[in-house]
């Protein structure tokens, strides 16, 4: 009979109508629900944290664009996954020193620093096997103690001190790093001695060749981090953050700014842009309390009152975070610039608020202050430059301070600006 074959033919074309349905259907869902196929997922997956780091996106910042007339760009580091600027930073720190032998697997990287430098260590360093132990002033928000020891970094708090003291945080940090050497290398001949048959008491060797320090046995030496001198700081720049920034904007740019606090971000950035087109000017915005300003326009690095030696760090200089500094650094010595501006507390203040308000932007105080920067950079070369900044962290690490009304008001720095009249603008 034939119908048999008819109806067997019949029935294996609807099946494959149905399955072409069924397949277009699913690829129409996958495409409009963006689930990825497996093979995209795996192509664009990162290698562990370590990879998810740079590569940060460019932005327009609208608001500031429109009101200036020129093209004001910031580079969103807050996104890396330490949360900061700092972590491009933390990586090559730990890199070079692995690469050099200074740090071995299983040491110590310490830190003097409150902020987010040892943020981005403690948060890096596990990927490379070490550890971090990080020294910061007990007048330092006590919220950041408690990050830095939750992220699993030993913290030891110290009475604030000038710089020239031998128990400043930055100090004691380059100690410890030297002691955890020390202690690694004691240790070392002991074991060698033990394996050699020296007589132990009950597992335990004499008092002289056990720790009371706050070193682990297994301690594998230490490493000071020194962001402020350590030239891996810059290079971390030079060879990251500048070289995305020509990517992103195809070289076209006419100006960079940034504020300076190790210097490591201005003098990497700035010293790639001009060595890729020299006519790109570059600019410090400098918070109050700093000396960079006059030592870029007028070459003096500071008055008396202001010498890093002869005073504490005064904490009512200024309310930004992480800029501004009064000595000069071995990374700020590679800065390449032709300007500076000064910023105040107020204008940082209002800034942060605006970019809230009308960008979405929720920016901590040095991002707030570059901003600052490259209106005030707009309105120094004029309408059609296209100018970049950097945006350092979010605002989720300033609640207690730069983004607290109370704290604000106290200080008299309430936000009341409804545009950006603070910079001139009606
Ligand atoms: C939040 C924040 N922004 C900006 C800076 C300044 O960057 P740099 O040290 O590269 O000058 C720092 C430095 O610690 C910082 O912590």
């Amino acid at each position: 009979m034939a119908l048999a074959p008819v109806r067997t033919t019949g029935a294996i074309a609807a099946a494959a109508l149905v399955s072409v349905v069924l397949i277009f259907l699913v690829s129409e869902y996958r495409s409009k629900s963006k689930i990825p196929s497996k093979k995209i997922r795996l192509k664009k997956s990162k290698k562990g944290l370590i990879d998810a780091i740079g590569n940060t996106p460019l932005i327009r910042i609208n608001s500031l664009s429109d009101a200036t007339g020129c093209e004001i760009l910031g580079k969103c580091e807050f996104l890396n996954p330490g949360g900061s600027v700092k972590d491009r930073v933390a990586v090559k720190i730990i890199e070079e020193a692995l690469e050099s032998g200074q740090l071995r697997q299983g040491g110590i990287v310490t830190e003097g620093s409150a902020g987010s430098t040892a943020i981005s260590l403690t948060t890096v360093a596990p990927a490379y096997g070490c550890k971090c132990h990080v020294v910061i002033p007990d007048d330092a928000a006590i919220e950041k103690a408690q990050t830095l020891e939750v992220l699993g970094a030993v913290v030891e708090r110290v009475r604030p001190v000038s710089i020239t003291h031998k128990d400043h945080y930055v100090n004691v940090a380059r100690r410890r790093a030297a002691e955890a050497n020390e202690f690694a290398l004691k240790h070392r001949k002991t074991s060698q001695l033990d394996s050699e048959g020296i007589e132990q008491i009950n597992g335990y060797r004499s008092d002289e060749d056990s720790h009371s320090s706050v070193f682990s046995v297994d301690c594998q030496g230490g490493f000071f981090a020194d962001q402020f001198e350590n030239l891996a700081n810059f290079r971390a720049h030079y060879e990251g953050t500048g070289p995305e920034i020509w990517e992103q904007t195809n070289g076209d740019l006419d100006a960079f700014v940034a504020a300076a606090g190790t210097g490591g971000t201005i003098a990497g950035v700035s010293r790639f842009l001009q060595e890729k087109n020299p006519n790109i000017k570059c600019f410090l915005i400098d918070p109050p309390g700093s000396g960079l300003f006059n030592k870029v326009t007028r070459g003096v690095m500071y008055t008396k009152e202001e010498a890093e030696g002869r005073r504490l760090k005064n904490p009512f200089d200024t309310i930004t975070e992480g800029i501004g500094i009064n000595r000069i650094t071995r990374n700020f010595m590679m800065a390449k610039l032709d300007g500076a501006f000064r910023g105040t507390d107020r204008e940082a203040v209002e800034m942060a608020r605006f970019l809230l308000k009308n960008d979405g932007l929720f920016l901590g105080s040095s991002s707030a202050m570059n901003c600052v920067g490259a209106v005030r950079v707009a309105q120094s070369i004029g309408p059609g430059h296209t100018i970049v900044t950097i945006l350092c962290d979010s605002g989720m690490r300033h609640l207690s301070k730069f983004h607290n009304s109370e704290y604000l008001s106290q200080l008299g720095l309430t936000p009341k600006a409804t545009g950006l009249e603070f910079l001139g603008y009606k």
